[in-house]
């Protein structure tokens, strides 16, 4: 698969690093790119709209009120034209102008307008890189679903050794080659994915029941994230705020059965991820009416096992999602815990959260996590919002099974 008639904007910003676009759009014409550019204020300090214009055979825009072009391109025309949008260089004021949404330019209110996915290419002093103020601002980017190549490491224009290198443009063309592929794979593949989440209730009578403190908030972000790649999910959600969108199916569930009947229905998928805190009993009876407070006797309520969904979609012979993803909710003994999970629940990768910190885990924006595979391997992701730590395990799970796909064929 080749980048042929694919659509890209170019925002050329203001780093000395900007010369290396024009070697960048050559290589994309030179492979059929169709290439736009919005050319910065402080890019044009850089490279001329001539230059560009004459590698791009495309009219450079520079303002957003401009009048030659006011009837047949706007802001919004050039970011649905593109199929991919890249600013290059990223430097860390523009970085800074995308945390806070500013619209103040052509360039950033096409970028606040898009509906596409953009990729951002830093280029900067490794002072300014490291500096906390960036790092903050990479965090927030990353969260908002921007992506990004580079910095490399490497001596710098300003002399200084360190990260902050712009990625040459082979690598980039080389990002820029997988992702379209990868895209195009997971389009033709067709996957489906069933994602659970938040609790269950189970009742005792028609007004008291057991249940948990998950706001189903963490798997509505991972259902989200896998159908930001092209993966058809559904959800299947314990009682939340959610609603359906035209993205994203959600079916509600009140008890753990409705649960599990939910997600063999929604059988076969080829990723299944339990974020859900199904309730693990419930009450063998539940009475038909409000049970009185002065019944005889209080302290026996009798209890069952609920049916374990995770255990039931790994080990299922028949119909096993090719991958199969369970989170473990722990208090003590994370690690070594959630390892004994993912052996005895045969699932591929398993997501450890600590449920005792505040702020994060249940009911929280936040979560801090450990992703561990079946051979132990951990990858850890600090305190984050729960948007970003599910990006980046849609992207893992993704991997994984192109991964196992490839093996298969
Ligand atoms: O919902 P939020 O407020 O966003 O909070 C997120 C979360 C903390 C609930 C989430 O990140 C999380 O950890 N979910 C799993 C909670 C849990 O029930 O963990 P567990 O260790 O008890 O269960 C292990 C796994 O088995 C989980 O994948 C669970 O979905 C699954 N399970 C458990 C019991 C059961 N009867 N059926 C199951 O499928």
């Amino acid at each position: 698969m080749s980048l042929k008639n694919k659509k890209i904007l170019i925002v050329i910003g203001g780093g000395i690093s900007a010369y290396k676009s024009l070697d960048l759009i050559r290589l994309l014409k030179k492979n059929s790119v169709e290439v736009k550019t919005i050319l910065t204020k402080s890019g044009k300090e850089f490279v001329t709209p001539l230059s560009i214009s004459t590698l791009t055979k495309n009219k450079t825009f520079e303002d957003i009120f401009d009048k030659d072009d006011e009837a047949s391109i706007d802001h919004i025309t050039l970011s649905r034209w593109a199929d991919l949008i890249i600013v290059l260089p990223t430097t860390a004021n523009f970085m800074t102008k995308l945390t806070l949404g500013k619209a103040e330019d052509l360039a950033t209110t096409v970028l606040l307008a898009s509906n596409k996915d953009i990729l951002l290419v830093p280029a900067m002093n490794v002072r300014m890189w490291l500096h906390k103020a960036t790092q903050r601002n990479l965090k927030i980017l990353l969260d908002f679903g921007y992506n990004f190549i580079g910095p490399e490491k490497g001596e710098m224009a300003c002399g200084e050794y360190g990260e902050g290198k712009m990625s040459s443009p082979r690598q980039i063309y080389s990002y820029l080659k997988n992702y379209f592929d990868q895209k195009n794979l997971v389009k033709n593949k067709n996957f489906k994915a069933l994602v659970t989440t938040g609790p269950t209730r189970e009742y005792l009578d028609p007004v008291r029941y057991i249940s948990n403190e998950s706001s189903g908030k963490q798997g509505y972000e991972v259902a989200l994230a896998l159908n930001k790649l092209g993966i058809k999910t559904k959800l299947i959600a314990g009682p939340s705020n959610f609603i359906s969108s035209k993205d994203l199916k959600i079916k509600k569930i009140v008890s753990a059965k409705e649960m599990m009947d939910e997600v063999k229905k929604s059988l076969p998928v080829d990723i299944a991820v339990c974020a859900a805190a199904v309730s693990d009993f419930k009450p063998i009876n539940k009475s038909k009416n409000k049970i009185k407070k002065n019944i005889s006797n209080i302290n026996n309520i009798p209890l069952k096992k609920n049916p374990d969904i995770l255990d039931y979609l790994s080990k299922n012979n028949k119909s096993r999602p090719k991958i199969v993803v369970g989170f473990s909710a722990e208090t003590e003994n994370i690690i070594e815990n959630s390892k004994i999970k993912i052996k005895e629940k045969y699932c591929d990768l398993i997501i450890a959260n600590d449920v005792s910190k505040k702020d994060s885990g249940f009911n929280s924006e936040y979560n801090q996590v450990s992703i561990i595979d079946k051979k132990g391997k951990i990858k850890i992701i600090p305190k984050n919002k729960k948007s970003y730590i599910a990006n980046t395990i849609a992207r893992i799970i993704l991997d994984k099974l192109l991964m196992n796909d490839k093996n298969i064929n």
